[in-house]
C-alpha cells in the first residue's frame, strides 16, 4: 500500500515508522496543504494534522478520488460537508475519534454501561479526560464519543458541557498535564458509592496501528465509515 502522511507531527512518524515495518511505502511527508503532486499517487491519504487545516486537507484528497484516514480532532462542526464530499466524489473517508483497539472497545462497553444505568437516575454521570499540555482542542474527539454514546442511551440528556457539573447535564472535565498519551474516565455517582471505567493509553502506538489497519481495510470502497465498521462489522 502507497500512504501518503499529510501531518507529519507526532502521530505522522510513528504512522510512518510502523507502516514501514509492516511493508508498505510511505510516498509523501507533509507539513503543508496536500496538492496532487505533492501527494505523490498514494493508495490512501493518513491525516494527523490539526483542527485549523484538516478540513481543507481531507476535500483536496477527496476531490482527488484519494481515500482518506482522518485522526484529527477539533474540526467536527464541518464533518456533515466533508462525508457529503465523499459521496459526491464516489471516494472513501473515515474518521476515528481514537484509532486504538482498546478505546474502541471501551467505546462499546461505555454504551453497554450507559443502556443499564440508564433508569438509575440516583447515579450523576461524569467524564473525565487527561491529555497532554500541547493538545490544541478539548475536550477530546474521544471524550465527545464517549458523551455521543451516552446520550444516545439515557434520555436523561441531550448535550455534553465541557465542565464538571453535578446537575442534570453530561459534564466533561478536560485535564492537562506534561506528556501523558490520554486517559478517559465514566464515572456514576450516588449518595453510596461509584462505578467507575477507565482507559489508559500508555503510549501513541496504539493510535497508529489502528489508523494502518482502517487504511489498508478502506482501499476499493466508497462512502463514510468510522472504527465501527473496520474493527466489529467486518465485510
Ligand atoms: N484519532 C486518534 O486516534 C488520535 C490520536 C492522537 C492524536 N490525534 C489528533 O491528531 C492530530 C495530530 O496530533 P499530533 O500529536 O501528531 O500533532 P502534532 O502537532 O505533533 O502534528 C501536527 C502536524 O501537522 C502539521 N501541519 C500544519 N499545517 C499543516 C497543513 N496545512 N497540512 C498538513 N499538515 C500540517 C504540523 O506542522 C505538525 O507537524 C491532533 O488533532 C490530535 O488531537 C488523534
Amino acid at each position: 500500500m502507497k500512504i501518503a502522511l499529510v501531518g507529519y507531527g507526532k502521530m505522522g512518524h510513528i504512522i510512518d515508522q510502523i507502516a514501514t515495518k509492516k511493508g508498505h511505502e510511505v510516498v509523501a511527508r507533509l507539513n503543508e496543504t496536500p496538492t496532487l503532486e505533492n501527494l505523490n499517487n498514494p493508495d490512501v491519504v493518513i491525516e494527523f494534522s490539526n483542527p485549523e487545516v484538516a478540513f481543507n486537507n481531507i476535500k483536496v484528497c477527496l476531490e482527488n478520488k484519494i481515500p482518506v484516514i482522518c485522526g484529527t480532532t477539533g474540526w467536527l462542526d464541518r464533518k456533515a460537508e466533508i462525508e457529503e464530499i465523499a459521496v459526491e466524489n464516489n471516494s472513501a473517508f473515515l474518521y476515528g475519534s481514537n484509532f486504538s483497539l482498546g478505546v474502541n472497545l471501551f467505546f462499546a462497553l461505555n454504551e453497554k454501561l450507559a443502556n443499564l444505568m440508564k433508569d438509575f437516575s440516583e447515579y450523576n454521570i461524569q467524564l473525565e479526560e487527561i491529555h497532554h499540555t500541547h493538545k490544541k482542542d478539548a475536550p477530546s474527539g474521544t471524550a465527545i464519543s464517549l458523551a455521543e454514546g451516552i446520550i444516545k442511551n439515557n434520555e436523561r440528556f441531550d448535550a455534553w458541557k465541557l465542565e464538571e457539573t453535578l446537575n442534570e447535564e453530561l459534564g466533561i472535565f478536560a485535564i492537562r498535564q506534561d506528556e501523558v498519551p490520554g486517559t478517559h474516565s465514566v464515572y456514576y455517582k450516588s449518595e453510596v458509592d461509584e462505578i467507575e471505567i477507565k482507559h489508559t493509553a500508555f503510549n501513541r502506538n496504539g493510535f497508529a496501528v489502528g489508523a494502518i489497519i482502517a487504511a489498508e481495510w478502506i482501499i476499493g470502497k466508497s462512502g463514510n465509515f468510522t472504527m465501527n465498521d473496520v474493527l466489529f462489522n467486518k465485510q
